[in-house]
């Protein structure tokens, strides 16, 4: 086939690799290309063994992988070769000097441009994929301007919305396509020519575009807002614990209204992923560098809110297990994020994992994909761990179960069978909410949901 587009993805992770895939896939016309420092990686993706864990993905690599999509090793002849190069690294929080722990870690990012500056012979449009501050593709712009001879470079911002679990959903059929550029004759003429791709299979107008800094900045507020939601309908569960309302009650109600909507008000632990807390750590950042410490402490509550539901969670096991964990079992049930994903990046999981060790309980986990990760993010835990895929295995002679993920298949467990397997009193803390409560509380169940009315078997009050 006649090769119409060269397109290169520098980053192979949980982005870079979906969203590579779908191109390719929706335009079989274009060679696509994906690269990464990571070796292991790369190799993961030439193997039947895909590094990430997506429904849906691995159809899709398989029909495209060898044809026209391919997951190659030597950067610098990539950039030599290809036209259009996305940029997708990982920009985390950065960890030492000036904004630690608040600011974007923009030390790959600049890596790349200075990559793709000393290595490109020929003119390139360049597009941020990754999340960035506002105002990175000017750092890039001018990096990538020092170029010597007639090349020239286009910076678009085009930042990402899929969601981990639903990604492939999310490329095939975005809510929007977000396209950034300069308002110049050639910064529309790359704008153009990236829509072109997108318009292959995504209808024209759901592909918006902006000035490039509106680009950048909308990623940043849209995972605001998300999160937002989260501790929002968090923060309300603590006084429904206390008022003896439900929230799930208070949330179907509040979400009724148009205004409002009721996507993303179910309370929990809290947020995880890669994405939210960096983001706003991000965001807060930039709040305050531009002289705004009203707004940059706005969005910092929600950070904050997402951290206290996580405390209360574990506050709320220690009480109701009669102030010691030492030496219970304490079974987890879900360590990723979310559901349909292996990611554990900010677990809400990792954090109660290590509050649960310290109380000197014994933590055995359990989740369907996720075990690998979690067994790296605890390595340097001390205390008792065990990690067992098979959750009746895991939940077996322990005394308390917690609900930390909402995979599906923990909504249908045999929870009588589990119930009898346990030490009693057993008890059960559904971090997600996803459970039918009354019907463990039949079962013999001590249950602690989030945000509702404890249901508990034992007789005396604690003001008796
Ligand atoms: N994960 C998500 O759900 C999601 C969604 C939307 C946007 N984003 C954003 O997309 C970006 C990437 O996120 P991710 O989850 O894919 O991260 P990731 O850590 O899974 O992948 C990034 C990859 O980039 C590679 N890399 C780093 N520096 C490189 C370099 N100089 N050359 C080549 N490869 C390099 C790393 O080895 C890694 O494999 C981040 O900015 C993130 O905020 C993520």
């Amino acid at each position: 086939m006649n090769i119409k587009k060269k397109i290169l993805c520098i980053g192979a992770g949980y982005v870079g690799g979906p969203s590579m895939a779908m191109i390719a896939y929706k335009c079989p016309d274009y060679r696509v290309t994906v690269v990464d420092i990571s070796h292991e990686r790369i190799d993961a993706w030439n193997s039947s063994e895909l590094p990430v864990y997506e429904p849906g993905l691995d159809e899709i690599v398989r029909k495209t992988r060898g044809k026209n999509l391919f997951f190659a090793r030597d950067i610098e002849n990539q950039i030599k070769e290809n036209d259009i190069i996305f940029v997708s690294v990982n920009t985390p929080t950065k960890m030492f000097g000036t904004g630690a722990g608040m600011a974007a870690d923009l030390q790959y990012w600049e890596k790349t441009a200075r990559q793709i500056l000393e290595h490109s012979r020929s003119s390139k449009i360049v597009i941020e994929k990754s999340t960035l501050p506002v105002k990175t593709a000017l750092a890039m712009e001018r990096i990538l301007s020092s170029a010597k001879g007639k090349i020239s470079f286009e910076v678009l911002s085009n930042p990402e919305f899929m969601a981990e679990g639903t990604a492939m959903n999310d490329l095939e059929n975005p809510d929007r396509i977000l396209i950034g550029s300069r308002e110049t004759k050639s910064g529309l003429k790359a704008r153009a020519e990236l829509s072109d791709i997108y318009a292959r299979w995504i209808p024209k107008d759901k592909i918006i575009t902006s000035n490039i800094w509106s680009s950048e900045l909308s990623k940043l507020v849209a995972n605001a807002f998300l999160a937002q939601r989260v501790s929002s309908i968090n923060a309300v569960s603590a006084l429904c614990e206390k008022a003896d309302a439900d929230v799930t009650e208070v949330a179907r109600a509040v979400g009724m209204d148009s205004r409002i909507g009721s996507k993303f008000l179910n309370a929990s632990i809290g947020f995880g992923g890669s994405c939210f807390k960096k983001d706003i750590l991000n965001l807060v950042y930039l709040c305050n560098y531009y002289g705004l410490p009203e707004v940059a402490s706005y969005w910092e509550s929600v950070v904050k809110i997402n951290e206290y539901q996580q405390e209360r969670f574990i506050a709320n096991i220690l009480s109701s297990m009669f102030n010691t964990l030492a030496g219970k079992k304490i079974c987890i049930l879900g360590f990723a994020f979310k559901a349909d994903t292996g990611d554990t990046r900010e677990s809400p999981a990792i954090h109660i994992t290590h509050r649960l060790l310290a109380e000197h309980a014994q933590v055995i986990i359990s989740d369907p994909k996720a075990l690998k990760n979690a067994a790296f993010d605890l390595k340097d835990e001390n205390g008792e761990i065990t990690y067992t895929e098979d959750p009746y295995r895991a939940a077996s002679g322990c005394h308390a179960l917690a609900l930390l993920t909402d995979w599906n298949l923990y909504r249908k467990l045999d929870y009588k069978k589990i119930y009898k397997s346990m030490i009693k009193p057993a008890f059960l803390f559904d971090g997600r909410n996803i459970l039918d409560h009354k019907k463990c509380f039949k079962i013999g169940f001590n249950v602690y949901p989030i945000g509702k009315p404890a249901l508990s078997h034992f007789k005396v009050s604690p003001d008796a």
